[in-house]
């Protein structure tokens, strides 16, 4: 597997919560819960239990930990105006896809074959682990997806556990079984976005320049490795968003824990990346007296050589074009006048704004990921039957690949179908995952359609008036293949740690968001009033389909940032199983106004017709939204004298938001005592 060896069946110790011991099989979901419950299974408690990152810190329960430095850091320090410190909890997040984990095993009953329908980003990742749970090699079991549901990251790794379950199920009672997750079961076992906790050191000149940051971060890794290390790593990649920061210094520490295990989800931690550098940005920004939207400018990356720190240069020219564009749209500045006169004229309600730039490197750093395949069969009325190494999940891989397919081959959309991904028409693919699939499979089909057309050519050349049909007829008369494979050998993508250097990504997709909210100081609660994004999509492949991963991108991180909160009891068990106890975003909690727009001429030689990954960095958008909200809250704060810096961890529910507005009322809750056990833990 990718990390550790993960146990798909418990053997002996327990290690967190919602671990899987057994499966049941029966003849029906009724009586497979019947005897689930019957189960009866003594435990001896473990000791330490660890549970929060502060558990981890003190046990130093680490899977590993990953440096970045940058510049002279301790020289630096010296030689800046002021320094400050601080720290940021970001909590998890449940993927809470609307189909949960489900696959279907069918025994073929011949020579081991076993054929799955399964709903998972990575077919041939649960190909390799259920032939290797039965023991049987690959060429045994074919995975078919025909579209998932909804992943976002949670069906890369850990369907496979289901699948192996499930194929060992079929294997020994000879029969189709299927497994389907119910919410609560999901929610508990298959583990989420990882928890964070940033804590930063920043040296700053009071002109609000940036010179030197030290951030030590920790991850909740929970229970197994799975993707924690790599989540990590992005986060130490990408801690410096759009901002050039001449000294760093970033350590990591991917903690283990007794919690479900964590795993990957859109954006792949740079959610978690961004909210951190923006924490301190605002509070450097209180401490100079200076607007944080001031800070963030003067500290953007600049120019056509900007160079991340690890050491890879890259053209930041549209990040600006992004932030100025989208000042612009948003009509920041006035819009920043109109909140403080409403700030002047109300006591309870307060609103904030915020204007962050995103930035998101794009590829796997991993280099054998960066490869695709693709088949393509021709048949002989024309019609064209298409397939790549990627899934869909609802984010339109397919319909930007027909796309494709249709510009390269000259024909109609309409004559190109593609029925599903399956391993056993493209194999050892690599997951649909860190919003590449487009730039990968899609180069592969471009390989495919170059193939068959100059298989066509001497029958083009023939007959120049004839048709696509035509062609087609001919060739398959003349004996000429119809059927083609296509393949796309990617970029060698690397991070060396010891050296600190890398080229991690093909290229850069950059954003703005600005965001302004309402709060009610008395209750907590806040209103989206207005959002604008401008995304730099390269030349986008198809508008529609972007602008949608941008919104629904956007929606997860605002929930990510401001309403889903995993609750877990002191003794680690999750109470959030459903969407009663976790507030996933609603229609109300779209801002009022949302507004996204893709950055005009921009080009992209690095990917398939000038294109760009787009399918999670708007993820970070969502940061905008807290940060707006922190901005209200500072508001609300300087009613009661309070102008200092101070901290917000996300998400930014109504209790934090309400506690953080401290004025008479927040007195007179009484604080907890230091011995009483909490009803929840923050983990
Ligand atoms: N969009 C929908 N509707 N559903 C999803 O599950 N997953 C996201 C994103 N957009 C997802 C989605 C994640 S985590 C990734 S990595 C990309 O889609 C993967 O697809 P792509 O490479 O085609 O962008
Ligand atoms: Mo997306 S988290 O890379 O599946």
């Amino acid at each position: 597997m990718i990390g550790d060896e993960e146990e798909i069946l418990c053997e002996s110790e327990v290690t967190c919560v919602g671990q899987i011991i057994c499966g049941i099989v029966a003849d029906s979901q009724e009586h497979a819960k019947m005897a689930a419950s019957a189960v009866k299974i003594t435990y001896e408690d473990l000791e330490p239990v660890v549970l929060t990152l502060e558990d981890a810190i003190q046990h130093k329960s680490f899977y590993g930990h990953r440096k970045l430095e940058k510049g002279n850091i301790d020289a630096a320090f010296e030689g800046v105006d002021q320094q400050l410190e601080g720290q940021i909890h970001i909590g998890g997040q449940e993927h809470f896809y609307m189909e949960t984990q489900s696959v279907l095993v069918i025994p073929k009953g011949e020579d081991g074959e076993i054929e799955m329908v399964c709903s998972t980003q990575h077919p041939a990742f649960s190909q390799r682990v259920v032939a290797e749970s039965l023991g049987v090699p690959s060429n045994r079991v074919t995975v078919r997806v025909k579209r998932i549901g909804g992943a976002f990251g949670g069906k890369v790794l850990k369907t496979s556990i289901i699948a192996a379950i499930t194929a060992v199920a079929a294997h020994k009672t000879g029969r189709a079984v299927r497994c389907v997750l119910e919410r609560g079961e999901d929610m508990l076992i298959t583990g989420g976005r990882h928890p964070f906790l940033g804590r930063y050191k920043v040296g700053y000149m009071t002109d609000g320049r940036i010179i030197a940051v030290e951030v030590t971060c920790y991850c909740n890794g929970g229970n197994t490795l799975d993707h924690t290390l790599s989540v990590l790593e992005e986060v130490l990649l990408n801690l410096d968003s759009g901002y050039h920061l001449p000294h760093l210094r970033l350590t990591g520490f991917a903690c283990r824990t007794n919690l479900p295990s964590n795993t990957a989800f859109r954006a792949f931690g740079q959610p978690q990346a961004i909210v951190i550098t923006e924490s301190w940005i605002t509070d450097v920004a209180t401490k100079c007296g200076l607007s944080a939207e001031k800070v963030r400018e003067m500290n953007l990356y600049r120019g056509e050589k900007s160079c991340t720190p690890y050491k890879q240069t890259f053209d930041s020219r549209n990040l600006l074009r992004c932030w100025d564009e989208c000042l612009k749209t948003a009509s920041y500045r006035n819009r920043k006048i109109a909140i403080e006169e409403f700030n002047k004229l109300n006591r309870w309600k307060k609103r904030g704004i915020s204007v962050v730039p995103l930035k998101k490197s794009m590829g796997f750093s991993v280099p054998f990921l960066n490869q695709a395949g693709a088949l393509i069969h021709v048949y002989q009325d024309g019609s064209v039957l298409l397939t790549h190494g990627g899934t869909e999940m609802g984010q339109g891989l397919h319909t930007k690949i027909i796309q494709i397919a249709s510009h390269e081959l000259k024909i109609p959309m309409s004559s190109i179908h593609l029925n599903e991904t399956s391993t056993g028409t493209v194999p050892n693919t690599s997951p649909t995952a860190a919003s590449v699939s487009t730039d990968l499979n899609g180069m592969a089909v471009k390989a495919a359609c170059q193939t068959l057309l100059q298989r066509l050519e001497p029958f083009m050349h023939d007959n120049p008036k004839g048709t696509w049909n035509d062609w087609v007829k001919e060739a398959f008369m003349k004996k000429v293949s119809l059927s083609a494979t296509g393949y796309f050998k990617g970029e060698d993508l690397f991070m060396d740690w010891e050296k600190g250097e890398g080229t991690v990504g093909s290229y850069m997709t950059f954003g703005v968001a600005c965001s302004e909210v309402e709060i009610d100081c008395l209750t907590g609660d806040h209103k989206n009033i207005r959002t604008d994004i401008v995304m730099d999509a390269g030349s986008s492949l198809n508008p529609a389909v972007d602008i949608g991963q941008i919104e629904g991108a956007f929606a997860q991180g605002l929930g990510l940032f401001t309403m889903e909160e995993l609750k877990y009891s002191p003794k680690g068990v999750l109470y959030t199983r459903g969407p009663a106890q976790y507030k996933v975003p609603a229609v109300c909690d779209i801002p009022e106004q949302l507004n996204v727009s893709l950055l005009s001429g921009s080009r992209n030689p690095k990917a398939i017709h000038s294109s760009k990954g787009l399918g999670e960095p708007a993820v970070l958008a969502g940061c905008s939204v807290f940060y707006a909200i922190k901005d209200a809250i500072a508001a609300a704060r300087k009613e009661t004298g309070l102008t200092g810096t101070f901290t917000l961890n996300s998400p930014s529910t109504p209790d934090r938001v309400r506690m953080a507005c401290v004025d008479q009322f927040t007195k007179m809750v009484p604080v907890s005592e230091p011995e009483s056990i909490p009803w929840a833990i923050l983990v």
